[in-house]
């Protein structure tokens, strides 16, 4: 039992890490014997949990026993190559190991000082990051949790260049100041309104512009909507751009949006949360023409390169307009190195080690490995593309320019039922175990995705999910 306010001692510390590592060893080995989802109803974890913090302290081991009883079998597993939702995602060992690590040292990178080595690790991952995505040297990036808090951060800049008077004034009772307007396509990620609401644009100043037959914004409509604000008397201020949107991975025109950004003098942010991991491959940095003339750009390691979450890039080309609407120094943090303080380039004061697991996994796996594996999930898509499109009772409903698939089966029937069928289809396919798929609407109708980006998904478990799929369909039909 612990002594009653100790920390543990080191010997208990050294025999319960190590217990630890022989859970995640264990975990990682053999995560496929659960099904990728438990099969459990809400509130039955609850259920087993006390309704309140123990009185006195409980033995480590007491807590572990717990912990692989109660924790372990009913996470949703992530960590399953099965698992080929969403955007599928891998807590990879060095990984695993960097935010142990980090965990262990737990400094608070705010200021140079408060962390040399974080700091400047920050800055050089984010530099390798950077180089890997073929970006002129004066981007610079710092890490934040997540793709959200990232593009708010840069949308925060972007008002900020457009009226720097925002910083003292705020928004509210100006009657100096026209609404602001930001302009994304109608298939760009829910955090662009999410920022919009946090910043005071409002969601009604989001102007979704729509997309062309391939899901990609269309320039012209962009050009079109920026004209009809300004003559209406509305205040454009910028644009966020997609690379790899969330549904079809679909990427947006960047070099005629990085054009019409110049032309316009507006702010331009990517958002390559998913494709910007790609985009360390050549063939796939192609894709992504005119990434190098934006000012922002978001790449998540969390998402595709095998970095535990949470791990969002934010790259800009004028580190310096961060800095001008964020730099805030109270008095007990002023200090005198000439060096970098990271929590001068967005919101948050205290911050998390992150760069410590993107180094390791960088480090690890190399680019070559990293690039291997990409382009191994690309072609595990490629294959299951080829398998919808070889059989009747099913579509592709959008191109598959990286690892991500969107599909539907069109049994005879409605457009109505047809997405009711493939609603059960998923759901069937899902309480197997084996696999985990996400459905969603595409312009209207239910489709179905199968997205690679698990480290451990090998073409079994691509192909397992295709089994499924023909196995549930003859049992709905
Ligand atoms: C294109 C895109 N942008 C942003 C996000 C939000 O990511 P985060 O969870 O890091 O905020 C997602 C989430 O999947 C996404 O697909």
């Amino acid at each position: 039992m612990p002594k009653p306010g100790a920390d543990m001692d080191p010997a208990q510390f050294r025999a319960a890490a190590h217990r630890v590592a022989d859970l995640l060893a264990d975990y990682l080995e053999g995560v496929e014997r659960y099904p990728v989802l438990p099969k459990i109803q809400p509130g039955a974890v609850r259920a087993q949990l006390p309704a309140q913090a123990p009185a006195q302290g409980e033995s480590i081991d007491a807590i572990l026993d717990d912990y692989q009883a109660l924790i372990e079998p009913n996470v949703t597993h992530w960590n399953h190559p099965g698992f080929l939702a969403y955007f599928a995602i891998t807590g990879s060992g060095p990984g695993i190991l960097g935010e142990a690590l980090a965990a262990g040292l737990n400094v608070n990178a705010m200021l140079w000082r408060t962390s040399p080595a974080a700091v400047e690790l920050e800055e050089t991952v984010c530099d390798w990051l950077r180089g890997l995505l073929e970006l002129p040297a004066s981007f610079k990036g710092h890490i934040n949790d997540t793709a959200s808090i990232s593009t708010l951060v840069a949308l925060a800049a972007a008002r900020h260049r457009a009226d720097p008077a925002v910083r003292e004034k705020g928004l509210a009772g100006r009657g100096d100041l026209q609404a602001l307007r930001v302009y994304c396509s109608d298939q760009a990620h829910s955090s662009v309104d999410k920022a919009a609401i946090a910043l005071g644009f409002g969601v009604e100043n989001v102007v979704r512009v729509k997309s062309d037959a391939d899901f990609r914004m269309d320039a012209n409509a962009l050009g079109k909507a920026i004209a009809a604000d300004r003559a209406a008397g509305r205040r454009p201020i910028a644009v966020v751009a997609t690379a790899g949107t969330t549904v079809t991975t679909s990427v947006d025109p960047l070099r005629a949006a990085a054009e019409l950004c110049a032309r316009e003098k507006l702010w331009l942010h990517v958002d390559a949360a998913y494709a910007g991991s790609a985009a360390i491959c050549p063939e796939f940095r192609k894709l992504l023409d005119g990434l190098e003339a934006a000012d922002s750009i978001v790449v998540n390691p969390h998402k595709w390169l095998f970095t535990p979450v949470d791990c969002s890039v934010l790259l800009a080309r004028e580190p310096g307009a961060l800095r001008a609407a964020f730099a805030l120094v109270p008095e007990y943090l002023k200090t005198s190195e000439a060096a970098t303080n990271l929590m001068d380039y967005g919101v948050q004061l205290g911050r998390r080690f992150r760069a410590l697991k993107l180094w390791m996994v960088l480090r690890h796996f190399g680019a070559e490995g990293l690039r291997e594996r990409i382009r191994e999930h690309v072609r595990l898509a490629g294959l299951f593309k080829a398998w919808i499109e070889a059989d009747a009772r099913f579509e592709c409903a959008a191109p598959v320019p990286f690892s991500t698939v969107c599909f539907r089966a069109v049994p005879k029937g409605k457009p109505e039922a047809q997405d009711a069928f493939n609603e059960k289809l998923v759901n069937e396919v899902n309480a197997a175990g084996p696999v985990f798929l996400s459905s969603t609407k595409l312009r209207g109708r239910t489709i179905l995705r199968l997205a690679v980006g698990n480290l451990r998904t090998e073409e079994r478990h691509v192909r397992r999910a295709f089994d499924l799929l023909c196995e549930a369909y003859a049992r709905l039909a």
